[in-house]
């Protein structure tokens, strides 16, 4: 069979898709919107096309795309394409589509939405506050004896909406900054600082049934040690050792049973993959999880090593969701721990404009050596492959257990670097595994 797949993704997480399908024996073409000129390297010899013209958005010239080439399904993998309705068009158009409708993947672009829909369903949160004027909510941190807060855009942010306040000053400040984000912070929440330890969880639902495919620990501060600002994520490892199977089920029943069914009850079912954000926190001797947040899609950096380790065919999974029937799929992962540490541009979260267009050196060797690595802001011009933006690439590395999975990613890592010493990465990800493998 010769199908075409489009992929709504430019990042890792779209590599990381663009692989998993390409292994896929239904699958002969890809088409990345925008994609990335790595993405090739990473597409068992399959014909990827890329579009570097277009966004995520580009709802109409998506949809002309998928018509022109018959396409046998879709994967829209990107919050605001999500949010801009390109689930909906393409289904009206009865195009294959994986990815949740608007009003589905509201839990995701509309997080004073989705607290409400948890405090309905009785799924664990944290206690909020949803304001739409700063005055107001500086006039309610003052009164309350409660000094810690997550101030939290409604909107989506690209992963920067959030800011961890641990004193009233901070707190009222973090008021003003939220104002920032334009149209995403109009309405803003005010949460409860829960203390734990944070995961991410994937599932896959067809809109009646789901799955869960499986879990990870991302890394979301620039710094070793979790140290300096939050950024889209740096590094990954799977599989978090705090989820043991009690609590895997704890989740299901607490969390993700209650969050599908309430879902249909709504009206909202959901089609295709659900980020479960969540927090495992102490209570009285018990280990509780929370939901942070939903994602109405794959997490990026987490994709980049869960999809390597699903064993099922990803192409049958995703028509399966597009058809609305995903059971009897055997889906499986392969047992095997990774990391993915992110190379990113010197100076990112802030200002990195100054490494753009450097080239990266040892790329290539370590690709064609048999190394994992999948790209995200990168080009490839006369020079070879240069910096296109903040998180340039992520390498990936396995092993049996998280141990040997960081030692084989940084070995790749090490071999790598951009002109004028201008790469940065973390050197402890998956660190919370490690210490406890090591003990
Ligand atoms: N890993 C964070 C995110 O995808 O939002």
């Amino acid at each position: 069979m010769k199908n075409t797949v489009i992929v709504v993704d430019g990042g890792g997480r779209g590599s990381a898709l663009v692989d998993a399908y390409a292994r896929s024996p239904y699958v002969y073409k890809i088409i990345a919107i925008p994609g990335n000129d790595l993405m090739a390297l990473n597409a068992a010899g399959k014909e990827v096309v890329i579009h570097p013209e277009l966004k995520t958005t580009s709802v109409d010239e998506i949809v002309a795309i998928s018509k022109r080439e018959s396409v046998a399904l879709v994967d829209v993998a990107q919050d605001n394409a999500v949010e801009a309705g390109l689930v909906d068009k393409l289904r009206e158009e009865g195009i294959p589509v994986v990815g949740p409708t608007r009003l589905a993947g509201q839990l995701e672009w509309d997080k004073a939405y989705a607290r409400e829909f948890m405090k309905k369903y009785s799924i664990p949160h944290p206690a909020f506050y949803v304001f739409q004027e700063t005055g107001k909510a500086i006039e309610f941190i003052q009164e309350q004896a409660e000094q810690s807060w997550v101030i939290k855009a409604s909107g989506l942010a690209e992963g920067k909406g959030v800011i961890i306040a641990q004193s009233r000053e901070e707190a009222i400040a973090a008021c003003e900054e939220i104002k920032r984000f334009g149209k995403s912070g109009d309405v803003f929440l005010l949460e409860q600082c829960l203390v734990g330890e944070e995961f991410s969880m994937y599932a896959v639902s067809d809109g009646t049934h789901y799955q869960i495919i499986g879990a990870a620990q991302d890394h979301k501060r620039v710094g070793d040690g979790d140290k300096g600002p939050n950024t889209g994520g740096m590094g990954c490892s799977t599989p978090p050792l705090i989820l043991t199977p009690l609590l895997t089920d704890k989740i299901k029943t607490e969390i993700l049973d209650k969050t599908f069914a309430g879902l249909q009850t709504e009206g909202r079912p959901y089609t295709g993959i659900l980020y479960l954000g969540g927090m495992i926190v102490q209570e009285n001797g018990h280990d509780v999880p929370y939901v942070i947040e939903y994602n109405a899609r794959w997490g990026d950096p987490e994709a980049e090593v869960l999809l390597p380790g699903v064993t099922s065919d990803y192409f049958t999974l995703s028509a399966g969701v597009a058809r609305g029937d995903i059971t009897g799929l055997d889906l499986g992962l392969d047992g095997k721990a990774r990391v993915a540490v992110a190379g990113t541009s010197k100076g990112y979260p802030g200002d990195y404009s100054a490494v753009k267009g450097k080239r990266i050196v040892g790329l290539e060797e370590a690709i064609q050596a048999g190394a994992k690595v999948y790209g995200a802001g990168i080009k490839k011009n006369e020079q070879g492959y240069v910096a296109n933006g903040g998180r340039i690439f992520y390498v990936i590395g396995e092993g049996a257990n998280v141990v040997e999975a960081r030692k084989n990613a940084y070995k790749v890592m090490s071999k790598i670097t951009i002109e004028g010493n201008n790469l940065h990465y973390r050197t402890d990800i998956g660190w919370r595994d490690v210490e406890r493998q090591m003990v």
